[in-house]
């Protein structure tokens, strides 16, 4: 073998290479971790609905541009929404279901440098996506974390508030999820749910992707949840926000247990 062909070689195997760790699966609609055999046998086959409401498909990855269009904090008023929020600099803060961290950043800014956000989604290529932004961003206090449909695999007791936008409806197995999200609750710590309106026929979002006030109290406080604030100014959104009521906590969790047996 000559060296020229020596040398196309090499860059022949690189390439390969590269293009293999680029590549992404293109017969999944959601690439997500899949549930160990034993963990999978525990979770109980979800319906596609919850307390009536159907729900919705996970926004693929390839859509993650949608996500950091430049006209969102226009529609949305992303900023007014974060004020609202009220972190504090050295807090804990979740983004559950990140997507590509658009609020992630935002949350890491301002948490400071001793706070972090525990970034959480299914789909390991939006975590990819998250990556690149905090790398360019210079942003080093995120973590993120590659969950499953049951468990964000938070850890306990250590959260001040986990953020949930545009997400909520997606989960296919809310309980799970709800009782996960409330261990790893510090005392006093919350859930800020933002959900499009679904009261609302000027919100140009898609119905399945939009949620009543209604709703959302028909599936969070069962879950050991109570309403604590609402926020009703933003232009698209609900922004409810709940804490952990362990009075009925008890009995969801053993709802939630016997349902998995
Ligand atoms: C519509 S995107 C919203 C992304 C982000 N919150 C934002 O507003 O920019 C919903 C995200 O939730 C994620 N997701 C869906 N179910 C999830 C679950 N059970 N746990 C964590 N993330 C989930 C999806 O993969 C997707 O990235």
């Amino acid at each position: 073998m000559t060296q020229s062909h020596t040398r196309l070689l090499i860059l022949l195997i690189a390439l390969l290479t590269i293009s293999a760790a680029f590549a992404e699966p293109a017969d999944v609609e959601i690439a997500a971790e899949k549930p160990s055999k034993s963990k999978r046998e525990k979770i109980p086959p979800s319906d596609g609905y919850y307390k009536g409401r159907e729900i919705a498909v996970t926004m693929h990855f390839t859509g993650a541009d949608w996500l950091t269009r430049e006209s969102r904090d226009r529609e949305e008023d992303c900023t007014t929404m974060l004020a609202a929020l009220g972190v504090k600099p050295g807090q804990t803060v979740c983004d559950m279901g990140c997507g590509n961290g658009f609020y992630s950043i935002k949350l890491a800014e301002m948490v400071g440098k001793d706070g972090k956000v525990l970034a959480v989604d299914i789909q390991p290529q939006m975590l990819s996506l998250l990556k690149l932004r905090a790398k360019a961003a210079k942003i080093k206090n995120i973590k993120p974390l590659l969950g499953t449909f049951v468990d964000p695999k938070l850890p306990d007791g250590a959260v001040d508030l986990i953020l949930l936008v545009d997400v909520y409806h997606e989960f296919s197995h809310p309980e799970q999820m709800l009782a996960a999200m409330r261990k790893s609750l510090k005392p006093g710590g919350r859930l800020a749910l933002v959900e499009f309106r679904e009261e609302d026929p000027a919100v140009p979002i898609k119905p399945l992707h939009k949620m009543s006030k209604q709703q959302i109290l028909k599936e969070i406080p069962p879950n050991g949840f109570k309403l604590v604030e609402q926020f009703d100014k933003l232009p698209w959104q609900h922004l409810m926000f709940f804490e952990r009521d362990d009075a009925t906590a008890k009995d969801a969790a053993e709802k939630l247990e016997k349902s998995q047996k």
